[in-house]
């Protein structure tokens, strides 16, 4: 058993420290928002991630997990402490370092004893030395303490899982000791552990997002060109992926990549090499690959529908992915918003994210089902690849539409089969699918 307090309870924050109280841990989880701690101890979750009510729960019956607004507090015996604060993106597409600084600033200010600390949060190339400057010059060397950069590879809606079976562990400290100390913690995982560092451990992160983002990419610039050659992106990707070399995922054309990470992560590193001197050439397609998805289609609606001024536009899904509530830079933003533009009306429906939703897209009205969503609609889509979206009686919802458009954004659908149900279908990619070429 160990000490461990983690500073933030946001997603990474919180999931680690849950997990590592359940591999038998101490853990104080520490946030300066008191309405989040206090809601955590009333055992209510800040945010929706399957399975981490159960998890929170059973670690703070069992005496080992706890939630505190004190820095002092939580730091008192911890032998580790995870900086897990958010690095939300700066004006020019940097990652804003405040709430790092304001840890970093708070931990040097309480700590009497030495420390190891590990930072989670995504941060710039250098942000570890950074960490250790801001702490020496409050402190001096008066208490001994090491930096390690633990990069977290946390998928939202799978974050319990990924955390207790990660492909791979990357530490990086100039302090192999305190590196070998948190390649200790992690142990039980049984997972390759990478120890590098500082430097290079923070880039392994930013890395692996750019690489992932760059594969969606990709495959959408590749669905472009099924369109007008007249193939299929599915089979395109399907054919691909069983090369060892290239692998099946991350590649799914659809409306592009949304959420806390890859968008931010991948501008950071693009921001990252410019302000170094070098043109990001790749990055800087990736992102404008991705951002047209999104227009890609408005596009689609507009072709179907001759126009979209007056048009009553159903999205089916909200949320930037299944199996979470999060809006964070979710496709489904812009696309209300450019239809909306275009004088169209937009309704939802997502199975968790309308309470979200609602706050960012007034204009937008919710739905309580697909079916209900469906009446009236001249064109419907697919924005998010839910589940339950996969097996929709769409004849039910064929005849509650006033047009019967399906714009599918996420390619769950068989078109030849929707086709055989009187819609006009609309995948992204889908050229050929046994009705000749879509133009
Ligand atoms: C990602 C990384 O996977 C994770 O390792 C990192 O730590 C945080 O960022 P997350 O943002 O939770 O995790 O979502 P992920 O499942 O990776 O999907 C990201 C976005 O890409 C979603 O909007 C998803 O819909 C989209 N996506 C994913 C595609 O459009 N096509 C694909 O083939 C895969």
């Amino acid at each position: 058993m160990r000490n461990i307090a983690v500073i933030g309870v946001g997603y990474v924050g919180l999931v680690t420290g849950a997990c590592f109280a359940d591999l038998g841990n101490r853990v104080t989880c520490m946030d300066i928002s008191e309405e989040k701690i206090e809601k955590l101890k009333q055992g209510i979750m800040p945010f929706y991630e399957p399975g981490l009510e159960e998890l929170v729960e059973r670690n703070v019956r069992a005496g080992r997990l706890f939630f505190t607004t004190s820095y002092a507090e939580a730091i008192r015996d911890a032998e580790f402490v995870f900086i897990a604060v958010g690095t939300p993106e700066g004006v020019d597409g940097e990652a804003d370092l405040r709430y790092v600084r304001a840890a970093a600033e708070a931990i040097a200010d309480v700590m009497d004893h030495p420390l190891i600390i590990v930072n989670k949060s995504t941060v710039p190339v250098g942000t570890g030395d950074w960490v250790a400057d801001i702490i020496r010059a409050r402190r001096g060397d008066s208490v001994p303490f090491s930096v390690v950069s633990c990069p977290e590879f946390l998928r939202e809606g799978s974050a319990i899982s990924d955390f207790m079976n990660p492909a791979r562990v990357v530490l990086g400290s100039l302090d192999r000791d305190a590196a070998e100390k948190v390649a200790q913690l992690h142990l039980p995982l049984r997972a390759p552990i990478v120890i590098t560092d500082l430097r290079t451990a923070e880039m392994i992160k930013y890395a692996s997002n750019a690489f992932l983002a760059t594969r969606i990419s990709f495959i959408n610039e590749i669905a472009a060109i099924c369109e007008v050659v007249g193939a299929d992106v599915k089979e395109v990707a399907n054919g691909m992926g069983y090369d060892p070399r290239i692998g099946r995922m991350f590649l799914d054309a659809g409306v592009g990549y949304g959420g806390s990470c890859f968008p931010k992560d991948v501008k950071a590193l693009a921001h990252m090499a410019l302000s170094n001197g070098y043109q990001p050439q790749m990055l800087q397609a990736v992102m404008s690959i991705n951002a047209y998805q999104r227009r890609l289609v408005v596009k689609k609606l507009r072709d179907a529908l001759g126009s979209l001024d007056g048009a009553v536009v159903g999205l089916l899904g909200l949320a930037f992915k299944p199996n979470t509530d999060d809006m964070r830079d979710a496709p489904s933003i812009d696309i209300a918003r450019y239809i909306i533009a275009e004088g169209g009306r937009v309704r939802a429906y997502d199975p968790v994210a309308m309470e979200v939703a609602r706050r960012i897209l007034p204009d937008v009205e919710m739905a309580p089902d697909p079916y209900s969503l469906a009446d009236g609609c001249d064109a419907i889509v697919i924005v998010t690849d839910w589940n339950e979206f996969k097996n929709l009686d769409l004849e039910r919802i064929r005849d509650r539409m006033r047009r019967p458009v399906l714009v599918d954004g996420r390619n769950i659908y068989d078109p030849a089969f929707v086709r055989s149900l009187g819609f006009i279908y609309r995948g992204i990619g889908r050229g050929f699918n046994g009705e000749g070429v879509q133009k």
